[in-house]
């Protein structure tokens, strides 16, 4: 039988990407238009001048995405969209784009939450990967422990009363005048400096609970660098990035670790952004392996934003008949 072809749009944040999968996990083609360059000269993120790339981009990524993999929209058998979370004015360019093709070709249109998306990332890398498992979402908006327990049906567990882990990592870049986004910067930082020479604070790290807190931590840590500077001390930045770096990882692994034990699973997952970052890999790599639990992350271009998660979480929806219909609206603040 001919493959079954998900066609799917993300456009939540600053990356314009279009994909094309066959059967829920093979890749036929990932195109990712990144505005990082742009937004770079700010800082950050500008949602509007976001907004506006994303118009521009949007069509010739499409394009890209189906030469790419060598089909025609005929081909398609439903396309998927990121609805949310994300900049409101972003997500809309996706999900106007999706309904178009959608309305024009006559196939189902799948709404997709851009987290779900980031835990599907590691379907595409891990033919042998299935549920049940606990998913550590970390990226830049969001933390989260997850426990998927089928395709279809994902329980969030706990997230951050603040920060993201993500964002911690680019406040911190910030004020050390790294590039944006910092969290690559400080990773790269971290692997000379010393994880034990600054004591930082682990919020929350024996509340019983599955919530994080990084806005602590991040104070903690911009007030240790104001008072060096302030009493002219030299100050190691390799020791700053390791030392926040540790007080990050080692609160997101005791909580996924316990989050493993009480769903009473053998996988964990990780997934988003800081999915990358090499220090929480190899952390969650030996206690897993202590524990005899299997780990899971996904490859780096799948740890951040992309439409090939998306369309692997659309194909799942697919087969449960979870359609949107034309009313689909961006949800800013989409929850899992
Ligand atoms: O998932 P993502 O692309 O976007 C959101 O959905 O938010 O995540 C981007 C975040 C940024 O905060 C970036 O600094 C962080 O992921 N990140 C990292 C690393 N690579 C990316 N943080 C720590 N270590 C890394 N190696
Ligand atoms: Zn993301």
């Amino acid at each position: 039988a001919a493959p079954c072809l998900i066609l799917a749009l993300e456009t939540s944040c600053d990356e314009t990407s279009a994909a094309v999968i066959a059967d829920g996990r093979t890749i036929c083609s990932n195109i990712i238009s990144s505005q990082v360059p742009l937004h770079q000269k700010f800082g950050g993120v500008v949602p509007e001048v976001a907004s506006r790339k994303h118009i521009e981009n949007v069509l010739p990524v499409v394009d890209e995405a189906l030469k790419e993999a060598q089909v025609t929209l005929k081909d398609i058998q439903a396309v998927g969209v990121t609805y949310g979370p994300g900049l409101v004015g972003a997500l809309l360019v996706g999900v106007a784009t999706a309904k178009a093709l959608s309305f024009a070709e006559e196939i189902p249109l799948i709404g997709v939450n851009h987290l779900e998306g980031h835990i599907f990332a590691n379907f595409l890398c891990h033919a042998e990967l299935e549920p049940p498992f606990v998913a550590l979402v970390v990226s830049g908006g969001h933390t989260a422990l997850v426990h998927v327990k089928d395709y279809n049906t994902l329980i969030l567990m706990g997230q951050t009363r603040d920060d993201a882990a993500g964002e911690a990592f680019d406040k911190i870049a910030r004020v050390m005048n790294l590039p944006y986004p910092g969290g690559p910067h400080i990773d790269r930082l971290a692997r000379s400096g010393n994880r034990e020479a600054i004591h930082f604070p682990r919020a929350l790290s024996d509340h019983g609970s599955y919530e994080f807190s990084f806005s602590g931590l991040k104070s903690a840590v911009l007030n240790y660098i104001n008072s060096a500077r302030q009493r002219q001390e030299d100050l190691s930045p390799e020791d700053v990035a390791a030392s926040f770096q540790a007080a990050v990882v080692d609160v997101l692994v005791a909580k996924t670790m316990q989050a493993v034990k009480d769903c009473n699973v053998e996988q964990v997952v990780l997934a988003g952004g800081v999915a990358a970052n090499s220090s929480l890999q190899e952390e969650l790599n030996k206690s897993t392996r202590l524990a005899g639990i299997r780990l899971y992350y996904p490859s780096p271009v799948l740890c951040t934003d992309n439409a090939a998660m998306i369309a692997c979480r659309a194909y799942y929806q697919f087969l449960a008949g979870q359609y949107a219909d034309l009313h689909l609206n961006a949800v800013p603040s989409l929850k899992l």
